[in-house]
């Protein structure tokens, strides 16, 4: 097993953890290119590094892993709002470093090949967040029989457009749009280093299947079992059903 595990207290150490770890990333590259993601996860993390104005974004980029289909930059609901909001007003990065995919752009085909050759033409990810679906999705890579290979368009499970309308469509499933363009998993392991974070007893099923279990497309996030460098920093709720718990938190400890 080559992932990393940091088990926290809760979801204020996690976010403290790998707030942490992006600086050193930032301080080591100036110029990072940057992996993010949205959902409810990482605003800790995105929270801490806004309010660091001693910090430098200005040589960064970054590709975010996905969007809603259909949903313009300005609408309130779309991912771009959401990283402008939660990250990107108040850090020093300019508009035309960072990047997300366009779901409202009119031939989503092109759309994907274009978002897949902009992160190749800049060097690859240096460092990917990501979260984890409570079904063990990564992006909007859903439960499937096959690993997803680049940007392409993906059709939302029941579950997730439930999770999603739960958190931020006050629970209405019908405002959920059901499509999004989502980075494939298979692209998203390009990345260089990978930090994927979870909080939460909802998440602990599909933590342990990602670490302890079999590697499936049927379990996306599964796939990291495969990759050099994986960081996991997961609070003490999401790391409950692992099975070697007890020895992962002796290996934290010494970390
Ligand atoms: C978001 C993303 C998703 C989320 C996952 C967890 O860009 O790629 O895979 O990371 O759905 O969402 P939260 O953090 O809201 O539990």
């Amino acid at each position: 097993m080559k992932n990393k595990i940091i088990i926290t207290k809760d979801y204020k150490e996690m976010s403290e953890v790998v707030t942490k770890l992006f600086i050193k990333q930032l301080l080591e590259k100036p110029s990072t290119v940057w992996g993010l993601a949205t959902g409810s996860t990482p605003v800790g993390l995105y929270e801490r590094l806004g309010k660091r104005k001693d910090l430098d974004f200005s040589k960064s980029k970054s590709f975010n892993l996905d969007e809603y289909e259909s949903l313009k930059p300005d609408d309130p609901q779309s991912y771009y709002y959401f990283m402008q909001e939660e990250l990107f007003s108040k850090i020093n990065i300019s508009e035309s470093n960072y990047f997300l995919p366009n779901g409202a752009a009119e031939d989503l085909v092109s759309e994907c090949k274009n978002y897949d050759f902009l992160i190749k033409s800049n060097g690859g990810i240096d460092l990917q967040l990501l979260g984890i679906g409570t079904n063990g999705h990564v992006g909007f890579n859903e439960p499937s029989n096959k690993f997803s290979d680049g940007t392409h368009l993906v059709d939302l499970t029941d579950q997730t457009i439930k999770d999603n309308a739960d958190k931020y469509f006050e629970g209405n499933t019908n405002l959920v749009p059901k499509r999004a363009l989502s980075m494939g998993t298979m692209q998203i392991v390009k990345a260089k280093k990978i930090i994927i974070l979870a909080s939460g007893k909802n998440k602990a099923w599909a933590v342990s299947e990602s670490i302890e279990g079999t590697v499936t497309p049927k379990v996306p996030a599964s796939i990291l079992q495969k990759h050099d460098d994986v960081t996991w920093i997961i609070d003490k709720a999401a790391a409950s059903k692992l099975k070697n718990r007890n020895k992962l938190e002796l290996t934290t400890k010494v970390l």
